[in-house]
């Protein structure tokens, strides 16, 4: 395989990653309560749309098609971001849940985007380079604004009077929950062989 095939999986990845946004956002804007954080969602899903456009012009550089590949961790980011969008929380602590899983979204593209940009240089694809780079300022901006959000959306959510309200528990509420909670208790004993030859 060589550094061009490699660049082109990296660009259909993220073409797909961005095309599962362009359905995931309006989802996440609608489940918002702040109207600051859904003009945010909002803003950056228009700005989406734009970068699913300069993917489809990379690809015409590249004498390419966009499709060929499903990005596979978009659909696991999105899949945890759509627990945000149902969880029966109201107010700032359910848009605290949402920052967390767009955040998620941000830093997962802003990976993806370094890559891909890193590659195009290598390969002196300046142009394409450019335009991956256009999009790249865009996602840390969308991320920084996140922030800046979360400043008074965590301070709201802290201060929100919770006594009303039964006493959260840890048992899994459903056979989700229940899978979930089986696979972390896995996550963990398959990490303790290698946890115990941590060095003191
Ligand atoms: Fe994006």
């Amino acid at each position: 395989m060589s550094l061009q095939d490699v660049f082109i999986e990296e660009m259909r990845d993220l073409y797909s990653a961005e095309n599962q946004l362009v359905k995931a956002l309006p989802k996440m804007a609608k489940a918002c309560s702040d109207a600051e954080l859904k003009a945010a969602i909002v803003k950056h899903l228009e700005e989406t749309k734009g970068q699913v456009e300069r993917l489809k012009q990379a690809f015409q550089i590249l004498g390419k098609k966009p499709t060929g590949q499903h990005c596979n961790g978009m659909e696991g980011v999105v899949a945890e971001g759509k627990e945000a969008i149902e969880s029966d929380e109201e107010g700032a602590v359910k848009d605290v849940q949402l920052i967390g899983a767009a955040l998620r979204v941000e830093h997962y593209e802003i990976a993806g985007y370094t890559a891909a940009i890193g590659i195009a240089k290598e390969l002196g694809q300046k142009e394409i380079a450019g335009l991956l780079t256009q999009t790249l300022n865009e996602e840390q901006t969308a991320g920084k604004t996140l922030l800046t959000s979360s400043k008074t959306l965590l301070k709201q959510a802290g201060s929100e009077d919770d006594a009303d309200e039964e006493e959260d528990s840890d048992e899994p509420e459903d056979a989700e929950e229940a899978e979930s909670k089986r696979k972390s208790e896995e996550d963990e004993a398959e990490a303790a062989p290698e946890l115990q030859k941590r060095k003191k």
